[in-house]
């Protein structure tokens, strides 16, 4: 693969251009601002602003030239209340066809199984609760419909050095005790959405760390790593639910490093 865009180099955008930019792929990012853009040139990734809205799509499309495969890595909603990811979605593919053809890696969520017990692969039918899950799981159809060539990532929830919910949640009750993490490092994240871009894999993949530790545990251990008080827990019982991650392990190369979360 020698030429990739990713459209949307945020937190997870950003690492992942850099990651490719090292393995000698050329590499076009996009962000919404003309300064955020002139940022990513001095991280060494051509930037470009594209700003997609529900019925239009603003700011240099050349960013859609020459490339082998897009990912998408936008998150479902804005500020701006009127945006509609999906909506956006589908405007950008009509707007600019030739993308049906290109290899499309789209970053979704494991929001969209919702509030499920049990064990939860990629088979397990999906029910969104929140509007952002709703949004994502309309954007996941219309990417797999659009192309063959097409991957979803489940993501689990994103931690990396610089990124915990510890730091939201110290000073709350900490809900669902007993209910399990699933997470993934930005590190396999980024690893993992690699491996997919060269390996000829399609279809549906949960990127979440095999290590699900209680919440109570990985809050109690979180807010010590961090310099915390320790967090207080809300009793009920709650729900038990693991992501399961292992598909993409079968079908590339990827293997997770971050395999306790607890150290
Ligand atoms: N956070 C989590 O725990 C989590 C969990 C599961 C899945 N995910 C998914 O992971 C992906 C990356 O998340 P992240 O944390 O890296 O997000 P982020 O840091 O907020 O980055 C999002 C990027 O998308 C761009 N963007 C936002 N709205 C846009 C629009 N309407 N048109 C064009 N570009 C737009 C932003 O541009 P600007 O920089 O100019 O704002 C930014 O570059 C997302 O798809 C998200 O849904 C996240």
């Amino acid at each position: 693969m020698k030429s990739v865009g990713i459209l949307g180099c945020g937190w997870l955008g950003k690492a992942l251009a850099q990651n490719l930019i090292e393995q000698g792929v050329h590499v076009k990012g996009s962000c919404t601002s003309v300064a955020k853009a002139t940022s990513l040139k001095y991280a060494g990734i051509k930037g470009y602003v594209i700003d997609l809205q529900s019925y239009k799509i603003s700011g240099d499309l050349t960013f859609f030239d020459s490339i082998e495969a897009l990912f998408i890595c936008i998150p479902p909603k804005r500020g701006d209340k009127t945006f509609s990811l999906n909506q956006s979605l589908h405007h950008l593919f009509n707007q600019i066809p030739a993308l049906l053809k290109t290899k499309i890696l789209f970053t979704s969520s494991i929001s969209v199984y919702g509030n499920q017990p049990g064990v939860l692969t990629e088979e397990r039918k999906l029910q969104p609760e929140t509007e952002n899950a709703k949004v994502l799981v309309a954007s996941e159809k219309l990417i797999l419909d659009s192309s063959k060539n097409s991957v979803v990532i489940r993501l689990g929830g994103l931690i990396g050095d610089d990124r915990n919910p510890i730091n939201s949640l110290y000073n709350k009750r900490i809900t669902n005790p007993n209910g399990n993490i699933n997470f993934i490092s930005q590190k396999d994240a980024v690893e993992g959405l690699r491996a997919l871009l060269i390996s000829d894999a399609q279809g549906v993949f949960n990127l979440v760390t095999p290590h699900h530790p209680t919440r109570k545990d990985y809050y109690t251990f979180a807010a010590q790593k961090w310099g915390y008080i320790p967090p207080k827990f809300s009793e009920e019982e709650g729900v038990k639910k693991i992501v399961k991650g292992e598909k993409i392990t079968h079908f590339t190369s990827f293997q997770y490093t971050v395999n306790n979360l607890l150290i």
